[in-house]
């Protein structure tokens, strides 16, 4: 098991990461939290450090990682351009969940970004990730804290489970409070696109910037679409996980069941349109139900969580219900698409 520091959620003094600074400062990595999920830290300006996060992963050195920062003045530092629109968008969400896409400053090292000429850079809004950000006085480069194509972590027992020693040092802070990814938005175009739905919601993001684009393959919000992707599993659980229409989920898990073994079944709410198979299903004990609720960012919050701990019930299959196909539930169909392994493929 890997070092692991544990700091109170609300802890903003950076004197409480001075051990995890001296650790990213000597080229370690270090798992933090942050409001959304753990990261995987290294400094944005160590070549090496940057380059063992892919290595640990298991993630192809093309795909680009977030840059974060604690203010817009040290975001456009990294950045060769600012459009208006990052600071009107920054104004209103930073620190917080938004990711923002711009052209990345020529002294930024490609590995961080994938060869490319475009940076990744996010605010976090966790106090533990502002104090670390302010006791190294530098940006951090984090993606997501698991192996490429996983769960992300939203607890630090996840990050241990999933790296290991791999990482230098884990700091627990708690379980991240919005429980899902950023949004990322790409400010390089004529008009602001989401390359990737998130914590933010659309209708927040259209506030401010009304023009709002949506990359082509994120503009269905649809579940139901027959398109697999060329990156087959992302955001996945070991189990195979199943989406079913909610008046079938438990017949649906009921025939994925190989005794003993259960079947994880996830819902909304605990109403069924099939009372006998659910009388039956509870009566067997074969299948491990969880409730979720009708809130999208109640849902949200625990859904990473609650797909781990099936996976560690050792479920064959999780089963989850179809969450309605409307904005408000827009990143959680994403995640659940990809965890299916159907979802089309994005960068
Ligand atoms: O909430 C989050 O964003 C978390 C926390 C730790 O900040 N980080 C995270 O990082 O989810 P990661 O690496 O797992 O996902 C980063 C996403 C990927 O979809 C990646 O393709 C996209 O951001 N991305 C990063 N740099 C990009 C760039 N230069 N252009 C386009 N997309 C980029
Ligand atoms: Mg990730």
């Amino acid at each position: 098991m890997p070092p692991v520091i544990e700091i109170p959620a609300h802890s903003s003094d950076p004197r409480l990461l001075v051990v995890a600074a001296e650790v990213l400062r000597r080229g370690g990595l270090v798992a933090f939290p942050t409001e959304t999920v753990y990261g995987l830290g290294a400094l944005a300006f160590d070549e090496r450090a940057v380059h063992r996060i892919f290595v640990v992963k298991g993630r192809p050195h093309s795909h680009p990682l977030i840059a974060h920062v604690l203010d817009e003045a040290r975001a456009m530092a990294l950045a060769a351009e600012w459009p208006a629109v990052a600071s009107r968008l920054i104004r209103a969400f930073w620190p917080g969940p938004l990711t923002v896409v711009v052209r990345r400053a020529p002294h930024v090292p490609a590995v961080v970004t994938g060869g490319g000429d475009s940076i990744a850079i996010r605010a976090p809004a966790h106090p533990v990730a502002r104090a670390l950000l302010t006791a190294v006085d530098g940006p951090v480069v984090a993606p997501s804290a698991n192996r490429y194509q996983s769960l992300s972590p939203t607890t630090a027992f996840h990050v241990v489970r999933q790296l290991g020693e791999t990482v230098d040092l884990v700091i627990d802070g708690g379980a991240c409070e919005t429980g899902i990814e950023s949004t990322v938005i790409d400010l390089r175009g004529r008009r602001p696109r989401v390359l990737r739905p998130g914590a933010l919601s659309l209708a927040q993001l259209r506030s401010i910037a009304p023009d709002l684009e949506v990359a082509p393959g994120l503009a269905a919000v649809d579940e139901d679409r027959a398109s697999p992707g060329m990156d087959p599993r992302h955001y996945a659980p070991r189990a195979r996980l199943v989406l079913a229409q909610s008046s079938q989920a438990w017949s649906v898990a009921r025939s994925l069941a190989v005794p003993p073994a259960p079947v994880g079944l996830v819902l909304r709410y605990a109403r069924d349109d099939d009372g006998e198979h659910s009388a039956q299903a509870s009566r067997a004990g074969d299948v491990l139900v969880r409730i979720l609720g009708d809130e999208p960012r109640a849902y949200a919050r625990v859904l990473y969580r609650t797909l781990y701990e099936l996976d560690d019930a050792g479920v064959t299959a999780i089963v989850v219900g179809r969450v309605p196909a409307s904005e408000a539930w827009w990143a959680v169909a994403d995640r659940l698409l990809r965890a299916t392994g159907s979802a089309p493929s994005r960068q």
